[in-house]
């Protein structure tokens, strides 16, 4: 991977900030975005803005965006169809939406499972969900040693009476991956749906949805370089078989019935554009399809990013007043994201953030809706973590300057 030319394509990984080049780790929160994507989004607005509909051309112009933009989307997940994406403001809104239509024939003994290790998105839209049916709520505690997720105890809670099964596929504050084909094989085999939350996988390896045979999987495209954006997969009988909350004229043909209002065309432009930079970094001919560049391309950014977190878990052992939580064993790099989460003996996670924002490097600090992690953990009431977020962009070089300002601070 030529790491100079593809940090050059980032306006922001290219600026000074007070005479200095800002260090992002903060991708986790939000990724940077490169010229393209940029480009097509003002392409957009400034040449074709318009709506769905029209006898015109930027009408037409927009109709085929939003057909590109399903593919490119159906390209990045292996959905076997555009008609199965779903797009959204946010994963968190989708989320919502999917669970009053999901929800709509529970019944008062039926049971979810959600998890210690999610984001709250995909918890508390399920929670509110299972309150108005009367259905029960069991969590899936984490394994404190390696935040995984603890899989015997998802067993112990799985049953026929188990409706549905939100899991996160990464952990956005540890970067624990989780089993997901086998969380769904678990789940399918007492009959319970899964509904995947990949929005901090995404960015970081290929997802396929149909390999993992889950029933609904989102993410969210300003995690992945693109701009602010949800998007659902969704299995083409759940599309058809449950009912959304929907505009009367618009709710017979998927996956229009399942997108409320108008969707942010500009954003849309946007996604395209990012998904055909990730795939660009495979630098495979115009003979290859898509679908085989991202697999390329993310083939090349995970050795990257296995790299970086090598880099990082060597030099953090020789920091003893630095805990991590997560996986810190190198044989197991496969199995976690590059983002840690960190305390530091005798200072906040806010104190610590602040330290290095001053210098401009970008750091997130706090629990980051993942308070179920943070409580169990006993970090929620303490300012929760420091997560240091490194997506495939971020250098060997930006880490040693990391490390630099862990050794003044300390
Ligand atoms: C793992 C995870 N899930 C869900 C969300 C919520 O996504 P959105 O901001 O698109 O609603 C986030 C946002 O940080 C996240 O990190």
């Amino acid at each position: 991977m030529n790491l100079t030319q593809l940090r050059r394509q980032f306006p922001a990984l290219m600026q000074q900030v007070a005479g200095k080049s800002p260090i992002f780790l903060d991708g986790p929160g939000g990724s940077q975005v490169p010229q393209p994507v940029l480009s097509a989004m003002s392409a957009y607005l400034g040449y074709y803005n318009s709506n769905l509909g029209g006898a015109f051309f930027s009408s037409e112009k927009t109709v085929e965006l939003m057909a590109d933009a399903r593919q490119a989307a159906a390209d990045l997940l292996n959905s076997p169809s555009r008609d199965q994406i779903v797009f959204g403001a946010n994963m968190t809104s989708l989320t919502f939406s999917f669970s009053r239509a999901i929800s709509r024939d529970w019944q008062a003994g039926d049971e979810i499972i959600v998890t210690n290790a999610d984001h709250f998105s995909n918890v508390s839209s399920w929670q509110q969900a299972a309150e108005d049916k009367g259905v029960k709520v069991n969590t899936v505690l984490i394994n404190e040693a390696d935040c995984s997720l603890d899989l015997a105890h998802f067993a112990s809670l799985l049953s026929t009476k188990t409706k549905l099964v939100a899991v996160t596929y990464a952990s956005n504050t540890t970067g624990s991956i989780n089993d997901i084909k086998r969380i769904v094989e678990m789940a399918h085999s007492v009959g319970a749906l899964v509904y995947v939350d990949a929005v901090h996988y995404a960015p970081h390896e290929l997802i396929d949805v149909q390999a993992l045979d889950c029933d609904f999987l989102a993410c969210s495209a300003y995690k992945f370089f693109g701009p602010h954006l949800g998007m659902v997969y969704a299995k083409r009988e759940h599309l058809e078989g449950f009912t959304p909350y929907k505009v009367e004229p618009a709710k017979d043909v998927i996956p229009g019935r399942w997108e409320t209002g108008t969707q942010s065309f500009e954003a849309l432009a946007g996604l395209i554009a990012a998904v055909d930079y990730i795939a660009d970094i495979s630098e495979l001919d115009g003979s290859y399809s898509r679908r085989d560049k991202l697999a390329s391309a993310f083939a090349k950014t995970k050795q990257h990013e296995m790299a970086l977190s090598e880099y990082f878990l060597t030099r953090l052992v020789n920091y003893p007043k630095i805990k991590l939580f997560g996986i810190d064993d190198l044989d197991r790099l496969a199995e976690r994201t590059p983002t840690f989460a960190l305390t530091f003996a005798g200072l906040e996670p806010r104190q610590v953030s602040e330290f290095l924002g001053k210098q401009h490097v970008c750091v997130w600090d706090g629990n980051f809706y993942a308070q179920g992690l943070c409580k169990q953990l006993g970090v929620l009431d303490t300012g929760g973590v420091v997560r240091i977020g490194c997506m495939h962009y971020n250098t060997i070089a930006e880490l040693d300057k990391l490390f630099d300002l862990f050794d003044e601070l300390i």
